[in-house]
């Protein structure tokens, strides 16, 4: 039987604007992931900078933090088996031009930024952003 595992996963401000947040946390809830805990938040700049550490840096780490701060996102931990790796292919490829037909971000990507959602990306991954986000959570 395979793990369960638990993955922090992000509805950014992108999505929740457009009112698509219900849609995309119905894609996981139709496959099986359970919600085991959740708020909305506005970014500041030092908790966006923190989430995103890895890509401190890069081209496009401005416009990523700059977006990721521009109004509320919701916050998720989601919970099933091989939890990380089946919601990052629910999510789809981070550039929409290359996500797999019918993933989440094809269907609702606005572009390589703002590309609607997060998930962690292995086991240490979420444990840590986990942590950062809700620290509550044994
Ligand atoms: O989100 P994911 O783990 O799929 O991708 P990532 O490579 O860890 O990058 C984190 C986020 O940075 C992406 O989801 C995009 O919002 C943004 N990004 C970008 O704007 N341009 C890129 N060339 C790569 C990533
Ligand atoms: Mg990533």
């Amino acid at each position: 039987m395979a793990d369960k595992q638990r993955s922090l996963v992000l509805i950014k401000p992108d999505a929740v604007r457009r009112e698509i947040a219900g849609t995309i946390i119905s894609v996981y809830e139709d496959n099986g992931l359970k919600i085991v805990a959740m708020k909305m938040m506005k970014l500041d700049r030092e908790f966006a900078e923190e989430h995103y550490a890895e890509h401190k840096g890069k081209s496009f780490f401005e416009n990523l933090i700059r977006t990721i701060t521009s109004s509320e996102l919701i916050a998720m931990v989601l919970e099933g088996e091989d939890a990380i790796e089946r919601i990052r292919a629910l999510n789809g490829k981070s550039d929409p031009a290359k996500a797999a037909e019918g993933t989440i971000r094809n269907r609702f990507a606005l572009n390589g930024t703002e590309n609607s959602v997060h998930a962690s990306d292995c086991p240490v991954s979420a444990e840590r952003e986990i942590a950062h986000w809700f620290p509550e959570l044994k």
